[in-house]
């Protein structure tokens, strides 16, 4: 089993050899791509940054509307993974940062895993997440997550072309969960990362019709936590690397939920544009105060403790 926590500190953890200063990350899609953004990040206190899912060639992602509000706090979005390419990327990060940034890759095939993390070879990153649950885009993501044997070919190629550390995200495709999430640790993934937004749609009333530009997106926030709870609780029990946590976490409360459901570490997306950046600091200063009044040293020691 590798480090479900470390004694460094009350709050710091180590995921797959990453030291972060507290188990809250960036989830990936939430962090503008340029280089002071990702400086301006170092100011937060995340203990990790994920960046927006990278392919190798750029990709202009689906037309507006590509985000649909919900009441308090749930999203639905279709942004179609828009991003500059590795080209454009790997400048951005070329830089060091304070704050771990794993680069979040996106293919269709192993050729095209093997080429981004060919291209990615000067970078800073300390590590990487592969994102096989984007639910919205053909040929990408979920297309090739809900498939266990090409699960299996892809990590492999990373790991291979690669000695830094690699997530790999899942999310609630047609293939088993459970299945995708052994088999990526089978073939050496270094933590599993669960989940992606889940398949949905919006209709306009007035209009009948959809809408979103591609229809369908992903529901993300508030109103996905208790799927992506149960989830982090099934993978801990199947897999023996370290679970990360995503999925609707607002507030200190709900990160605890998910540690102790087994998340070592957990992702923050939808609150960011909800609260704002803000959210790490009111997580990681609950946390603390939790850990504190339960006399415990380290945030390791609540992980998984639900299964008991
Ligand atoms: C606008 C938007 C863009 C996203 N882009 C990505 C992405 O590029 N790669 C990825 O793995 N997940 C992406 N996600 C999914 C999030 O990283 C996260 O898994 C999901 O939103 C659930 O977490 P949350 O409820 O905290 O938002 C995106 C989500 C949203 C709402």
């Amino acid at each position: 089993m590798e480090e479900r926590g470390t004694k460094s500190n009350i709050l710091g953890v180590k995921i797959g050899g990453i030291e972060m200063r507290n188990p809250t990350m960036f989830a990936s899609g939430f962090l503008g791509l340029s280089k002071d953004m990702i400086k301006r990040i170092d100011r937060v206190n995340a203990g990790a940054v994920v960046s927006k899912s990278i392919s190798y060639e750029h990709i202009l992602g689906y037309r507006n509307p590509t985000v649909v509000c919900l009441q308090g706090g749930s999203y639905i979005n279709a942004v179609g993974l828009a991003n500059p390419g590795a080209e454009a990327f790997s400048a951005e990060s070329s830089t060091s940062f304070s704050t771990p940034l794993i680069i979040s890759l996106i293919g269709s095939s192993e050729y095209d895993f093997s080429r981004l993390i060919t291209s990615f070879g000067n970078s800073k990153a300390s590590g990487y997440e592969i994102n096989l649950s984007c639910p919205h885009v053909a040929k990408l993501g979920l297309e090739v997550g809900d498939d266990p044997e090409m699960v299996g070919k892809v990590v492999k190629t990373i790991k291979s072309a690669t000695a830094k550390p690699v997530f790999v995200k899942v999310g609630i495709g047609n293939a088993d969960l459970l299945e995708i999430s052994r088999v990526a640790a089978d073939s050496g993934a270094d933590a599993i990362t669960a989940v992606n937004s889940i398949r949905a749609m919006a209709i306009d009333i007035e209009s009948g019709h959809p809408i979103l530009s591609n229809r369908i997106g992903g529901l993300s926030g508030k109103c996905i936590k208790p799927i992506a709870v149960r989830c982090v609780y099934e993978i801990y029990r199947e897999v023996d690397v370290p679970v990360i946590g995503c999925g609707g976490i607002f507030s200190w409360e709900d990160a605890v939920e998910f540690m102790l459901a087994g998340a070592a570490a957990v992702q923050i997306g939808s609150a960011i544009a909800y609260e704002g950046l803000g959210v790490f600091r009111s997580i990681t200063a609950g946390l603390k105060m939790y850990l504190e009044k339960k006399d415990l040293k380290n945030a390791g020691e609540i992980v998984g403790i639900a299964h008991r």
